[in-house]
């Protein structure tokens, strides 16, 4: 089964769809606020911050969920200069991205170890590491997700349950749709590759990741040489 988290915008519902498209019958995704209109059946309602509705889903889907890859594309962002950033605003962005990916790995942990198979793929970036103002939240969180992931890579790799990394640059899917078209201009022109990440990439890593079990704790640059 395929599990992704933050599937109804952007990457997630890239993904969700080539997957479906491709004639995948066990996945499922998340949403939070945008209501999917198509395949609603494969979508359910979870908030990536509330660790009991997380339980609840997983618990819901364990009677049918085997050989499970967990794929943490939900995430959200918030530009505001640290010292005039609002402290709750800093917080939200890392209970979803830090937390909201952490939530959904400890309640599927049990199953892919009782198992013997995970796949956990989680969506960091490459200000993880690339300093870049006005992103402190958001950088913060991903560079925890590199922590998170080593840490979580050796307490299950005898057990054949990866934990990987993607960080990626600028995709021309999500969340760049919010950045204004002078500010995309100057993003490319910094990518040695010329142009932003397209989606059949983003789809190949997470196939190669998913498709790797000798990968783990490791956090794959997707960024057309951007660093
Ligand atoms: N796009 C890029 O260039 C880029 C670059 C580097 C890293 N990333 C990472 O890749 C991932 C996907 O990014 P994207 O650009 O596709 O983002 P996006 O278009 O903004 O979509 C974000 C998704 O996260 C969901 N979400 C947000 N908060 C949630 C919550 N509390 N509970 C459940 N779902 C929640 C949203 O659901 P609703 O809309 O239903 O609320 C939406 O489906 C993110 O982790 C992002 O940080 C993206």
């Amino acid at each position: 089964m395929i599990i992704i988290t933050g599937a109804s915008k952007g990457i997630g519902k890239y993904l969700i769809e080539s997957y479906l498209d491709r004639g995948e019958e066990s996945i499922i995704g998340t949403y939070l606020s945008t209501v999917p209109q198509d395949h609603v059946d494969k979508f359910e309602r979870v908030d990536v911050c509330d660790s009991s509705q997380v339980a609840e889903f997983i618990e819901k889907i364990s009677g049918t969920a085997s050989k499970v890859t967990l794929i943490n594309c939900a995430g959200i962002s918030y530009s505001a200069y640290t010292h005039k950033s609002d402290p709750d605003e800093w917080k939200k962005v890392v209970e979803t991205n830090l937390f909201g990916s952490y939530h959904f790995i400890r309640a599927l942990l049990p199953l892919m170890r009782e198992q013997k198979f995970g796949r956990v793929i989680n969506f960091s970036s490459v200000v993880a590491v690339k300093p870049t103002p006005g992103i402190s939240a958001y950088s913060a969180s991903k560079a925890a997700l590199w922590g998170m992931s080593k840490s979580l890579a050796i307490e299950n790799a005898s057990l054949n349950v990866t934990v990987n990394n993607i960080n990626l640059g600028y995709s021309e899917l999500g969340m760049i749709s919010s950045v204004p078209e002078e500010y995309r201009k100057k993003i490319t022109a910094q990518i040695p590759a010329g142009y932003l990440c397209e989606p059949q990439d983003i789809l190949s890593t997470v196939e190669y990741l998913r498709n790797t079990k000798y990968i783990t704790g490791s956090s794959i640059d997707l960024s057309g040489g951007l660093v």
